[in-house]
């Protein structure tokens, strides 16, 4: 695959797809654009709906990076967020679950505090092509 220069790729280690129904092709192509990396201010995340299911993702920017994770705590498999696009601490360091506050390092998704000590959510690959957040098929 031809990637240009302005592409970067998450480097974080990928847990699983496997709750994640397989994006569908858009002609021919085997990823599925989310949103323009600018929609999202470096260091703040945002709330993804997946395209073709009710799962949504939690997408956190940090600078031309975007860490993405399926919205959804290992604790009790809650939604994470507070509010909309609201999933960070106040200091933006870490994802935590609005339900009893486990928080999660963002750049793996693993969780440092809280009752699921050590799990982590389960990462999605995604890939920043000229500007804009592509959801990478797992193929
Ligand atoms: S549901 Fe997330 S910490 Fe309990």
């Amino acid at each position: 695959m031809l990637i240009s220069k302005n592409t970067s790729t998450c480097t974080h280690d990928v847990v699983s797809t496997d709750r994640l129904p397989p994006p569908r092709p858009q002609n021919g192509n085997t990823e599925h654009r989310l949103c323009r990396l600018d929609e999202i201010d470096d260091g703040a995340s945002k709330e993804m709906t997946v395209p073709d299911s009710d799962s949504t993702l939690c997408l956190v920017r940090k600078g031309p990076t975007v860490y993405a994770y399926v919205n959804s705590c290992p604790h009790t498999g809650a939604p994470l967020n507070w509010d909309g696009d609201q999933f960070l601490t106040w200091d933006g360091d870490m994802i935590q679950c609005a339900i009893h506050g486990a928080l999660f390092r963002i750049t793996d998704g693993r969780c440092m505090w809280g009752p699921c000590l050590h799990q982590r959510l389960t990462a999605v690959p995604t890939i920043v092509r000229e500007g804009v957040i592509m959801l990478a098929n797992k193929e």
